[in-house]
This record gives C-alpha cells, sequence and structure tokens, in this order.
C-alpha cells in the first residue's frame, strides 16, 4: 500500500510513525511535509489546502489510499474529490466535515438531538449581540466566529467592552474573513477540559485514549491562546464513569444525529469536552486529530493505524481490534519565541540526530525545515517532545529532561505540562 498523508505538522508526524509500524504500508508520501517528516516519508511541495493538486497528485503517483488530516482540506470536499477519482481517503466528506467548520451547524445538532452543551444565541448582526450579552449581563461570556479561524475564532470576553471589542474583531473587522459572518455568544462552562478523540466509521464509534492539551502561551494557564503548548495521556479527570456517561449522552448521539442529518461522519471525531458540575458537554468538535492532541494518543495505541484507518472508510470498523498501552504519555511543545504572534524563522535547531529525533523520547517535528543536513526553525510551534512512561510523571520526566538538551535561540515553552493532572 502507497499511502498518502496531507498535511505538515508534528499531528501529520505523529500519524506517519504510527502508519510506518502497519504491515499492509509499503511507502508513505506526505505532503506538503516539513524537515523532520522527511526522515520517516517521502515530502511533496503540494499544499495542503490545494485539492486538485492533491488529488492529481494521487492520481498520477499510485497512491492506493489518503489520510486527510487537517480541516481545511476536509472542509473543502478533498475527500469528496478524491473518491470521485476511486482514491478511498480516511476523513469526513465536506458535508459531515462542517460539524467542525460551522459552529451554527454544530449548535444546532446538539440543541436538535439534545446532546449537552453550552446554551447559546447565533447572530449575524454585532449590535443584536451586544445587546444579547449586556441584557444577560453574565460573565466571561464567549463569543465564536461560525467558522474556521486557525484555531483564534474563540474570544472569551470578561466584561461589555471586552465583548464589544470581540464582536468588531469577528464581525466588523473581519478578522478571520467570512469566518465571522455569523457569531455563537455561549454560556462560559467551568471544569476540567479533557479532549476525546474517536475512530468512526458512521456506524459504530471507538474512543481513543483521553488527553489534555494546554492551550495558553505561557505558564499558570496566563499568555495568548495557541494551538496547543503541551499535552498528556491519559486525563486522570475522565474516569471510566465519565467514559461511560460521554457515549450514551455525548458519542453515540452525535454518530447518530449525524446519519439522521444525511452527513455520516467517517473518520476521527473529535470531542472538546467540558467536565462540569452538571456533568460533561460538549465546548467544540473537530473533525480530525488535534493537534498535539495525536502526538500523545498515538503513541499509546496498541493496534494497526492503517487498518483501522480502512475500516473507517469502508464501514467495518466493529471487526478490527484497538488496545491501548496502559501507560501514559507526555509532550512538550518547544516553540518559538513570540509565538502565537511575531516570531522569527530559520534557527539552528541543537541536539537532534541525523534522523531529527533524540535518545529516549520521540521528537515530532512541527516547524521545520532541513538545510545542508541541519534541522531549523520554520514556524510558530516547532518540535513536540514526547516521552512514554509507567505513568503520567515518569513520561513528563523523561519529556523535559530532553527539552534540557534539544533546542534553538528565542526557544519558548511551558514548565508546567502535566501539572494540573498530577493534582498539583
Ligand atoms: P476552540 O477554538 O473551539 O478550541 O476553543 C478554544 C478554547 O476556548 C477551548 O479549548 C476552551 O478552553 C475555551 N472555550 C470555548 N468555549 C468555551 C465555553 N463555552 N466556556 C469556557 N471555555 C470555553
Ligand atoms: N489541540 C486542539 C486542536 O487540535 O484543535
Amino acid at each position: 500500500m502507497k499511502v498518502l498523508v496531507v498535511g505538515g505538522g508534528g499531528r501529520e508526524h505523529a500519524v506517519i510513525r504510527k502508519l510506518k509500524e502497519s504491515k499492509h504500508v509499503d511507502a508513505i508520501v506526505c505532503a506538503p511535509g516539513n524537515g523532520g517528516i522527511s526522515a520517516d516519508a517521502e515530502c511533496v511541495n503540494i499544499k495542503a489546502t490545494d485539492v486538485e493538486g492533491m488529488v492529481n497528485y494521487a492520481v498520477n503517483n499510485g497512491i492506493d489510499f489518503v489520510c486527510v488530516t487537517p480541516d481545511d482540506p476536509l472542509a473543502l470536499g478533498m475527500v469528496d474529490a478524491l473518491e470521485a477519482k476511486g482514491i478511498p481517503a480516511f476523513g469526513p466528506d465536506a458535508k459531515a466535515a462542517r460539524i467542525e467548520a460551522s459552529k451554527v451547524f454544530a449548535k444546532g445538532l446538539m440543541k436538535k438531538y439534545g446532546i449537552p452543551t453550552a446554551s447559546y444565541e447565533v447572530f449575524d448582526d454585532p449590535e443584536k449581540a451586544l445587546a444579547y450579552i449586556k441584557e444577560k449581563n453574565s460573565y466571561p461570556a464567549v463569543v465564536k466566529a461560525d467558522g474556521l479561524a486557525l484555531g483564534k475564532g474563540v474570544l472569551i470576553a470578561r466584561d461589555e467592552a471586552e465583548a464589544a471589542a470581540a464582536l468588531k474583531e469577528l464581525m466588523v473587522d473581519k478578522q478571520f474573513g467570512n469566518a465571522g459572518n455569523e457569531v455563537v455568544v455561549e454560556e462560559f462552562l467551568e471544569g476540567p477540559e479533557v479532549s476525546v478523540l474517536a475512530f468512526t466509521d458512521g456506524k459504530v464509534v471507538r474512543p481513543m485514549v483521553s488527553s489534555m492539551d494546554h492551550k495558553r502561551a505561557d505558564d499558570n494557564d496566563e499568555g495568548l491562546n495557541t494551538g496547543g503548548m503541551g499535552t498528556i495521556a491519559p486525563s486522570p479527570f475522565y474516569t471510566q464513569e465519565i467514559a461511560d456517561r460521554c457515549m450514551q449522552e455525548i458519542f453515540l448521539p452525535t454518530i447518530k444525529a449525524m446519519n439522521e442529518e444525511g452527513c455520516p461522519f467517517r473518520g476521527c471525531l473529535y470531542f472538546g469536552l467540558m467536565l462540569t458540575k452538571d456533568g460533561p458537554k460538549v465546548i467544540e468538535y473537530n473533525s480530525r486529530f488535534g493537534d498535539p492532541e495525536t502526538q500523545v494518543v498515538l503513541p499509546l495505541l496498541d493496534g494497526d493505524l492503517f487498518e483501522i484507518m480502512k475500516a473507517c472508510e469502508n464501514g467495518t470498523l466493529a471487526d478490527v481490534p484497538i488496545a491501548w498501552k496502559k501507560e501514559a504519555a507526555a509532550c512538550v511543545i518547544e516553540a518559538s519565541g513570540g509565538y502565537p504572534e511575531h516570531y522569527v524563522k530559520g534557527y539552528e535547531i541543537h541536539g537532534l540526530n541525523e534522523d531529527g529525533q533524540a535518545e529516549g523520547v520521540t521528537v515530532y517535528h512541527s516547524g521545520t525545515k532541513k538545510e545542508n543536513g541541519k534541522y531549523c526553525t520554520n514556524g510558530g510551534r516547532v518540535l513536540g517532545i514526547t516521552a512514554l512512561g509507567r505513568d503520567l510523571q515518569e513520561a513528563l520526566q523523561k519529556s523535559y529532561k530532553a527539552v534540557e538538551t534539544i533546542g534553538f535561540e528565542n526557544m519558548h515553552y511551558r514548565h508546567d505540562i502535566g501539572r494540573k493532572a498530577l493534582g498539583k
């Protein structure tokens, strides 16, 4: 089997490392890939959002199976376009990808099918949205752009002035273009946040081990929201009792709801959950693997990722063995100083071997390139230093020990990944 993985970040690197273990996979191509991925797969320079270019490449290069990993090509219909050419792909079609690409769609689905989530209203007029927030007079207020906004479309306003600024940014200044034509204004939820990724073929849903992201840039959850500064798995907050409840109240009802709406979901469905005092509630759905959740979840998979992906695509997921290692995983992201705002690229990275790896850990490359045999920084999030351990403490110790020896000028990372999960 020759497999094409679409994307070029740490998540894609984790998918590729796991696919390499499959006995069915002979060759892996990644588009566009990155410096570190090039040690594990052939990288071809096609943008992840170039649907036509990607389909043509797959057709002309004997690709047997495609894994469409990022959100935007899914929303653009890359899976639909591949299937039209007879190439099977892992990931939802454009209609099903709306569960992430339109928050208005996702919230409407949850309301219609009684899936627990924050109460909300939808607005296409910033003045009406602000009047509603003023009337509610309950802060923080949560304002979300309807469409995809590079993970930056959720604004949490502590008072009326911040709410007005958030609405202006999304709806008037159109910071994220048409993504801000409509907004969802919703209730602020409190509790530990947990990510549960699940494989589904539209019939059965098989949750993966739970994980916990750390979204703010700085220690103690301070600083700006980022794509994710580190993850641990499994989350100790996600007990068996909560997992059973999520299955009955959230996971199965979501799969059923998508079927009833005529858009069965196949691929990886990501449930972003808040474990509130009134029970688990959905904060967001993503139509894909999380980044950097995948970097801690897939290393714990005891199973053949290719077989699982193929079964999601052809509707046989009930028959595939999937087990999880009884270990813990931790991933610490090394980012460029200044991320998620302005940062400089092109610094040489020290501490990596010629395959971009290091002793005792797995290094997932997010934003790197390879020049004259050397790895250099090439993005905001640069590396995900990942380790497994018998327990979370051991996994964290191994990751942080390696973080001390791998780095670059102006590197920034969080020192408290996993601290809350350890109860500290
Ligand atoms: P998203 O971009 O949808 O992943 O949201 C970013 C982050 O905003 C989430 O991971 C939560 O931490 C936070 N968030 C989103 N919605 C809510 C909510 N209703 N209450 C509290 N926090 C929220
Ligand atoms: N880590 C959050 C996400 O992938 O959306």
